[in-house]
């Protein structure tokens, strides 16, 4: 049960990386030689790209059996960032995964990708790349999941009365969720088998009624 999970380093994929570690997962971090790797995960067997060509790639993906993209464009004034990073990398990765066998991989999106007219375009029509990156796993004919949480924030109190929505595509536009919880959501999907070739919209409150991803999908896939 080894789970790659590449921008280990990044918000979200720290904690993917730590919730991983607590189901079981045997984990390696797939990070940048400038990547910052939280204390927490410091022990995780680590590799580094010397640069972002599909060799190094392939060669940090071998021998793994699943794959969590956390990756993302970091908020800058380079307005190719979307287009190299949330599109481009994706597809380098899934070519990878392809070439190693690694045969089930879980991406985090985000909600409304695809949607043209959302201010969040103003950084490089993100959400219209995200979507393209998105259809190149669709089509890649691996087991994928893609979850696509609302408004990432990193509060970790009250976390137990915090329960996901989980819902198909299309069915959310806004709303937002700790990203403890999009970590524990990636963990989940990768022992549901329900959600694989699944879009999985996801956001968190206090009023939603609680339930769990397999449950979720079987209701909103009538
Ligand atoms: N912010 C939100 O409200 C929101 C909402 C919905 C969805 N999302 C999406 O959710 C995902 C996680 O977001 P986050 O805010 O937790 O992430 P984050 O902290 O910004 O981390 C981004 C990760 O991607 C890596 N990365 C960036 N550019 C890269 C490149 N060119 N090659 C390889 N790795 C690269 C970073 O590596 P380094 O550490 O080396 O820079 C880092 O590990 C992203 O896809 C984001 O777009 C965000």
């Amino acid at each position: 049960m080894k789970l790659a999970i590449t921008g280990a380093s990044g918000k979200t994929g720290f904690r993917v990386a730590e919730e991983a570690i607590s189901a079981g997962y045997e984990v390696r971090l797939i990070v940048r030689s400038q990547s910052d790797i939280p204390e927490s995960i410091q022990g995780c067997e680590r590799y580094v790209l010397s640069d972002t060509n599909g060799t190094t790639l392939d060669y940090a993906l071998q021998g793994c059996e699943s794959l969590v993209i956390a990756t993302g464009a970091r908020p800058s004034i380079d307005l190719t960032g979307p287009a190299k990073v949330d599109y481009l990398n994706i597809k380098k990765q899934i070519e990878s995964c392809k070439r190693q066998k690694l045969n089930r991989v879980v991406l985090v999106s985000s909600l409304c990708a695809g949607k043209l007219i959302h201010p969040l375009n103003l950084f490089g029509l993100i959400l219209i790349w995200k979507r393209l990156g998105e259809r190149s796993l669709q089509k890649s004919g691996l087991d994928w999941t893609v979850i696509r949480p609302g408004g990432l924030n990193e509060n970790e109190t009250n976390l137990k009365n915090q329960n996901i929505l989980f819902s198909g595509d299309k069915t959310q536009e806004e709303g937002s969720i700790p990203r403890r919880l999009v970590a524990k959501a990636c963990i989940e999907a990768l022992k549901t088998k329900d959600s694989i070739e699944k879009i999985i919209e996801i956001t968190s409150s206090e009023e939603n009624p609680k339930t769990n991803m397999s449950k979720a999908i079987k209701a909103f896939s009538i």
